[in-house]
């Protein structure tokens, strides 16, 4: 059974769409831990669903974090998922688990991704840019930020009189379907990465 750990920090949207995926049976894998970087909705939902969610806490464990994440998680996942996590991942998890932990991130990366670009902030920059289409985009996480391989982006058109609030919901319907179809596609062997272009060979 394909196993993955979901790190999050916000109200757990995306790991809902996880669960009830895995629920459906379109994802054939076991979620075996969501941890949080802080109490959220995202934690409770994983208790709810009968699965083992922790937290801890960034205040506490500051530049442990990561370190304590791998201890908690080597050996035991074979997929990270970073689902509205904003904490910074560093240090040997990235190295071990190199093109094995992916990040859903709410815009057509490389466009308003990057430091400090999260959340609500990401769809007002797409405004005022008056960009025509944004959307979703999960990648493999590197050592920077928002920056690995791209594995599936979702287009969403922006309309003249969309507020970001208006945005950020359209795209994240999206993200709803574009994180497991990442996860299936990895979980059934499907992908390949050649020169940082990922290939998803769906013969
Ligand atoms: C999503 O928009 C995701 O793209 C971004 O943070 C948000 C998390 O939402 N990384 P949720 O916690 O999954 O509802």
């Amino acid at each position: 059974m394909f196993k993955i750990a979901v790190l999050v920090s916000g109200g757990g949207s995306n790991l809902q769409s996880i669960i009830d995926k895995v629920h459906e049976g379109y994802l054939d894998c076991s979620i075996e831990m969501v941890i949080g970087d802080r109490q959220c909705y995202g934690v409770e939902r994983s208790t709810k669903a009968g699965i083992k969610g922790i937290v801890l806490d960034r205040k506490v464990y500051k530049d442990k974090l990561s370190e304590e994440i791998f201890e908690l998680l080597k050996g035991r996942v074979d997929l990270i998922v970073l689902a509205g996590w904003l904490s910074i991942l560093k240090g040997d998890i990235l190295k071990e688990y190199h093109n094995k932990i992916i990040n859903i991130h709410p815009s057509l990366i490389p466009s308003f991704c990057g430091d400090k670009m999260y959340g609500i902030k990401v769809h007002e920059k797409a405004i005022e840019y008056g960009v025509k289409f944004s959307g979703c985009t999960v990648h493999f996480v590197d050592e920077e930020t928002d920056s690995g391989p791209i594995i599936l982006q979702k287009v969403v058109k922006v309309f003249y009189e969309d507020t970001p609030v208006m945005l950020q919901s359209r795209i994240l319907e999206q993200e709803h379907m574009a994180l497991p179809e990442a996860i299936k596609y990895i979980s059934e062997g499907k992908i390949s990465i050649i020169n940082r272009k990922v290939k998803i060979n769906n013969d």
